[in-house]
This record gives structure tokens, sequence and C-alpha cells, in this order.
């Protein structure tokens, strides 16, 4: 393995490796707005020239491969000049945008004008070459053609990742400019990738812009729940709102992308439907109630039901977008009653899906179910309908299982008015929840502390990126409460507390560690043999 020498630093890194990566694994900023780790390098900005000893001019970082004794310089006078004069030369025709322009906070343009040059322009402004501005390219991604420095990061990514070559650089010299390919639009699943790697403010998300400024956002790791791929996201959040999903690196499952589905998917989770009161059912209408009340009432229920009526009285559906700790105590919730505990995964038989990232499964935790050892077909809840249809199953828990969107609404309905106690659990009011004894609000999963299990059995922890409005809490902790009602035992108060009990069970999850699954996740597999 060569060891290479960058600013007086050596490090040995394995063959192949460029400069650029060296110097990242020591924590030595090279600038570079074309190279970029998940697509091929094109080595045309320039703007990460370094100095190399015995090299007679100064090398591209990101193409230059390491060798034994080399040795680099970062910071000395050539670099710096010749860092100065790139960014003079992107700079000349750049238009005087950062004010309004939806990047600031976030463009590289400002940021290494900022740290590498701080020159007064020698260009006139009226003699700026002009191109085109707020050109919508696709459905979801606008384009401002004279901020964009041609780096050719989204060219590649449309040739190389979507291989859909929706977009090219046309023209010549000061002309050349991004476009579109004639007779195309920039309409692939994945459009919205370039908006996160195009360094500059010249490719903007359509559903983002001029909704915040980025220097007023939070960011907090989580996982997209709009699939079972389990994509790692960070979620950008202010005073409890949503504003965007961005990809998060993770080898093992998504690399630097997501799919625009998954990544508009924030939109859904603070509708206009969303669920903030406890409701207990009055004589003909709902009333508001406080939680600890709704609870002892639906527990003291379905415990009278359930002893008059004996196993299998109770039936409780734990759906598929439930987290791995929410299913975990609705199961607990149905052995403290005696219940038939059924899972259910559904997605339309149209769902997209493709070979790349996106799964037909639009359930991020089939998996889960599976693995806590529930079935996740239609056929077990149809069953468990048929049971109250026959008058053998007397009361039911719904959580996250709005039944009318899997099966027939109206005979959903007929069952539903016919069951004697019926509690439902959801962030949405759901058909199924209009015709509840008790509605208990839980948060979704951006609102939550949790795990889900990917289509491949990857466990992976996502993170509470805000509070849940009005009466809300965590899934786990209502059902939590349900528990102790019915058992009178002590439970988990936090979701760590709870994926511990988990694993304490055995199963799948037996020997996973709910801190140990860090930032990327685990397999059961994995977690076993690095435990
Ligand atoms: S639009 Fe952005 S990503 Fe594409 S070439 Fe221009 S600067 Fe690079
Ligand atoms: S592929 Fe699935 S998990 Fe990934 S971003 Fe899209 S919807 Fe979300
Ligand atoms: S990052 Fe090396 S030439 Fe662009």
């Amino acid at each position: 393995m060569p060891t290479v020498e960058i600013d007086g630093r050596k490090i040995e890194v394995e063959d192949g490796k460029t400069v650029i990566q060296a110097a990242e694994r020591l924590s030595i900023e090279i600038p570079h707005y074309c190279w970029h780790p998940g697509l091929t390098i094109a080595g045309n900005c320039r703007m990460c020239l370094v100095e190399i000893e015995k090299q007679p001019k100064l090398q591209i970082a990101c193409n230059t491969r390491v060798t034994d004794g080399m040795v680099v310089h970062t910071q000395s006078e050539k670099t710096k000049t010749a860092q100065r004069a790139v960014l003079e030369f992107l700079l000349i025709n750049h238009p005087i945008d950062c004010p309004v322009c939806d990047q600031a906070g976030e463009c590289k343009l400002q940021e290494y004008y900022m740290d590498y040059d701080r020159q007064r322009s020698r260009m006139p402004l009226d003699e700026k070459v002009h191109k085109g501005k707020a050109i919508q390219i696709g459905q979801h991604v606008m384009l401002d053609q004279e901020r964009c420095i041609l780096c050719a990061r989204c060219t590649r990514f449309c040739d190389e990742i979507t291989k859909t070559s929706e977009l090219g650089i046309f023209e010549r010299g000061d002309h050349s400019r991004i476009e579109l390919a004639p007779g195309k639009t920039l309409d692939n699943p994945y459009s919205m990738n370039v908006i996160d790697i195009c360094p500059v403010g010249a490719l903007t998300s359509k559903d983002f812009r001029f909704k915040a400024r980025v220097w007023y956002l939070e960011s907090t790791n989580s996982v997209c729940g709009a699939c079972a791929n389990g994509c790692n996201i960070e979620i950008y959040h202010r005073e409890g709102r949503l504003f965007r999903f961005q990809p998060r690196f993770n080898p093992e499952v998504n690399d630097y992308w997501m799919c625009d589905a998954g990544r508009v998917s924030w939109g859904a989770l603070q509708g206009e439907n969303r669920l903030f009161e406890v409701l207990v059912r009055g004589d003909d209408s709902f009333a508001p109630s406080d939680p600890t009340t709704a609870i002892a009432t639906a527990t003291a229920r379905l415990q009278t039901l359930a002893r008059a009526h004996g196993p299998g009285a109770i039936g409780v559906v734990v759906s598929a977008k439930a987290s791995n700790e929410e299913i975990f105590a609705a199961r607990k919730l149905g052995a403290g009653l005696g219940a038939t505990v059924t899972g259910i995964s559904w997605s339309p038989a149209d769902a997209f899906a493709d070979d790349f990232l996106v799964k037909a499964d639009k359930n991020p935790n089939t998996q889960g179910l599976l693995r806590q050892g529930l079935t996740s077909d239609v056929a077990a809840v149809e069953k468990l309908l048929a049971g109250v249809e026959a008058g053998t199953v007397k009361g039911l828990v719904l959580v996250r299982a709005d039944l009318t969107r899997w099966l027939d609404a109206a005979r959903v309905r007929q069952a539903l008015e016919r069951v004697d106690y019926l509690v439902v659990l959801d962030s949405e009011g759901t058909e199924t929840a209009q015709c509840a004894n008790v509605v208990l609000p839980i948060g979704t999963y951006p609102e939550s502390d949790g795990t889900f299990t990917n289509h491949a059995g990857r466990v992976q922890r996502f993170h509470q990126a805000v509070t849940s409005a009005g009466q809300a809490r965590p899934g786990w902790q209502v059902l939590g409460d349900l528990v102790a009602a019915v058992s009178g035992a002590p439970v988990a108060r936090d979701a760590g507390g709870v994926f511990a009990a988990l694993a304490a069970d055995g199963g799948a999850f037996a020997g996973l560690d709910y801190e140990r699954l860090g930032e990327h996740g685990a397999t059961t597999a994995n977690a076993r043999a690095s435990a």
C-alpha cells in the first residue's frame, strides 16, 4: 500500500486511491466541484489543483492516484494562486444572485469564494453572458443556466446512475450551458438527486424553493418510510414543521441516493387529515378526552370482553407502517388480552418498483412483522373480520391499520359497526377511525424514535425530528400505556428500552443492541457477528 505525505502528514492508502481521497481521510479539505464519490471522475472544474513535489505542473487531486513517497502541498502559494484563478474564472459570468438564490447557505461557490478567493471581480457587470433562468426541466427540478459552473455532475448522474441521459452540455466556450436533450424532460424516478449534487444554485427543488433559508433548519437522521428499501435520509425541520428529506449515505442500502417519491413523502406526514386529539365515542358522536381516562376506559372494556368471551375474543391488527417497537408493544397487548394478533402489509397492485432502490412493497416494516412471527397478508385480517361477522370476535384494536383501504370498504364498515368495542391507534383520521369507540392519536415516524426492518432484514434506527402536536404521542408509548394498564407491570419508557425488551424476547432480534445499530443499521446476522 502506497504512503503519501500531505501537508506534512503521512498516510497509507490502498492502491488506486486518489490524492483527494487520501486528503479526506486526514480531514484535509481540498476544494472541489466536479468530483463526487458516487460518480465517475470528470476532472473538468480544476478547483482541486494541488502542488505535488517532482511534478512540473499542478495536478488535479481528484484524478491523481497516490504513489508511494508522493509529497503533496494543499496550502502552498502555488496551490492558493491556482485556487484563486479557478474561482475568478468560474465567477466571470456568474450572476449576482446570491441574495435571492435558494442555494445560499449550502452553495460551494459562495463558500469557496469566502475560503479561497475574496478578490473583487474584474469583470464589468454589463459584459456578463446571460443565459436562461428559472426553467422548469422536470416535475420537480428548476434550472438556472447562468448559475451553472458546468461541472457535469448532473449529466453524469443521468448517464451513469439512472442511465436516462436527459441532460447535456450544449454550445461552446462561455456560451456552454446545461439543457435538456431534444425531446426529453427530467422525469426519471430519481430526478431530484441532481439537486443535491449540483454544487451551486443551478438546479433547485420546485418543492423546496423559497420555503426556508437552510440556516434556519435543523436536520435529524432518519429512514424513509415510503417503501421497504429503507433509504437513509436526513429530515430538515423547523419549529415542529417538516421541510424536506435528503438522502444520507449508507453503502449497504442507498449509497448517496433516494427516489423522488420517497423524497416528497414528507408532505403526507403533516397533511390536513392528521389526528391530534384523543376521542371517545359518546351516544352518537365523539367527545374529546384526556389520554389517561381514555386508556383506562379502553382497557377496562377490552378486558371485560376478553374475560366474558375467552381467548380470541379480541383481535389486534398492526400494519407494516408500524415500527418494530410498536409491533412488539401490540404483541404484548395482544398477549395480555388473550387476543389474536395479526399483521398486515398491503401495497397497490400496480405499485412502481425497479431494480435500483424502489420496492413494490410500500411499507417500511413488512420484515419487522414477519420477523416478529406475524403474518402480513390480507387473508389473516379477513379471517379476523369473518370472526367479527360471526360474532366470535368482540373487540378490535387497530394499530396504523385502516382496514377500509385493503378490504371491501362497505363490508369493513358493517363489521366494525357490529363489533362491541373498537380501539384505533393512528396518525390519521381514517375511515376506520370514524367507526371507533376510542381513538388514540399516535405520531408519524419523524415524531418518534424507533426502528424499521427493511426488505433485506436490515434493522435501522430513525430519530425523533419533531414533537407531535396536540395529544399525539409515539405509538410505542401509547401502546405501552395500554400494556401497563392490562398487565399492571412496568413497561419501557423509551424506544431503546422497548427495543431491548424485543431483543430479549428472542427470535430474529435476539443479540441486537439499539445503540450499536448506529446510523447505518445492522442485520441480525451482522449484529450477532459483531456482538
Ligand atoms: S447544473 Fe449544477 S450539477 Fe449540472 S453542470 Fe451545472 S453546476 Fe454542475
Ligand atoms: S426507494 Fe423507497 S425507501 Fe428509498 S427513498 Fe424511495 S420510497 Fe423511500
Ligand atoms: S474536482 Fe478535480 S477537477 Fe473538479
